[in-house]
């Protein structure tokens, strides 16, 4: 095992074998996470970067079998925010000490080119400092090129499993495994600092997914990787479906850390909606992000992805005391800082 271990930080290449047998977690899974917590601190030290969430739209085109907001949900409540509210919501993150924004919404097609390009704009203008991180699903190439331009410095899109056959069973058809690539590639190469992810525990995800995506990390290099258990959402066909485990995840999470010393994981919103400590224990696993929610109260519950989805106490941005005490108690603390990665160095 920790022969294992020492060959994965050293960025030696694992076999299938050593891969799967890591993934399943047959031994003492402390020694990972502890190994984990010790590749960060050679990294990041102990410091925690936040990013100020703010979710610009909960109306999305897709039909995604897990989520919350999939667009035949007719009892997801819709909103959309305006430049205004938006900038409303920056500037009290500001005061609060972020210095990363991260709008995030459904792929909703009122957000367009423009419209996107034109709100990047006013956020760097009024914060030259922070960095503009973008979460808006997938677009035309020239799309995200012409949001680099205006100035955002990030894009997430979660792969969401490097498994295309998995892929195929959480998504409808018209959503193409292929596409989501190609989307990744694009924004890497266009020079966002680029973020995937996955959710473990989704339904059909075996052993291979999760292998899958480990290799799929390898190849790709991300700056940041979001890592979260699957959590059924009420209204979706996964209703019924099981979540994914907090040991399971947390596993996945040390081993991200292993694979890409150098890149940015969150302690996830997800993570700490299955268990009372889950973002503390993400980050003696290895992560080192955490991303409260700065969007208007009023539409937080709105943003329904899953059931229980917390957004007050602690996941709230007005709860940063409160957060800042509990990372301390943890043994890290929370940075004010635009927290980049540090992808090879
Ligand atoms: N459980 C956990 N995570 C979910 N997401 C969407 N629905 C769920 C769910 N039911 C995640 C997806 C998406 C991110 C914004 O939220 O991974 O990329």
């Amino acid at each position: 095992m920790r022969g294992l271990l020492d060959k994965l930080a050293e960025g030696c290449e694992l076999t299938e074998q050593e891969w799967k047998f890591l993934i399943a977690g047959s031994y003492d899974r402390n020694l990972l996470y502890a190994r984990a917590d010790e590749v960060r601190r050679k990294h990041y030290g102990t410091n925690v970067y936040i990013r100020g969430l703010i979710e610009i739209t909960s109306y999305c085109r897709n039909d995604c079998f897990y989520c919350g907001i999939r667009c035949s949900n007719t009892k997801a409540r819709r909103y959309r925010l305006s430049e205004e509210e938006i900038l409303a919501c920056c500037d009290s993150g500001y005061q609060l000490g972020f210095r990363t924004f991260v709008l995030q919404g459904g792929e909703d097609a009122f957000f367009t080119t423009e419209r996107v390009a034109q709100i990047v704009t006013a956020v760097k203008e009024k914060y030259p400092d922070c960095a503009v991180t973008l979460s808006l699903g997938e677009r035309e190439r020239a799309v995200y090129e012409a949001w680099y331009q205006a100035g955002a410095d990030r894009y997430l899109l979660r792969h969401e499993t490097a498994s295309k056959e998995h892929y195929e069973k959480i998504h409808p058809q018209e959503l193409r495994y292929e596409h989501r690539i190609q989307c990744l590639q694009d924004l890497k190469q266009i020079g966002y600092q680029t973020g995937c992810g996955f959710m473990v525990g989704s339904p059909y995800q075996s052993t291979e997914a999760l292998l899958a995506d480990m290799q799929f990390l390898r190849k790709f290099q991300p700056h940041m990787v979001g890592i979260g258990p699957f959590i059924p959402h009420h209204d979706t066909p996964f209703r019924e479906c099981a979540q994914g485990s907090l040991t399971q995840t947390l596993t996945m999470v040390a081993l991200t850390r292993l694979l890409l010393p150098g890149t940015l994981l969150p302690a996830t919103t997800a993570l700490g909606t299955i268990h009372p400590e889950g973002r503390e224990l993400g980050l003696k696993a290895g992560a080192n992000v955490v991303m409260p929610n700065l969007s208007p109260a009023a539409v937080r519950s709105q943003y329904s992805l899953y059931d229980r989805k917390a957004c007050t106490g602690d996941e709230a941005a007005e709860g940063l005391e409160s957060l800042k005490r509990r990372v301390e108690a943890a043994g890290y603390q929370v940075v004010t800082d635009r927290g980049d990665s540090r992808l090879g160095q």
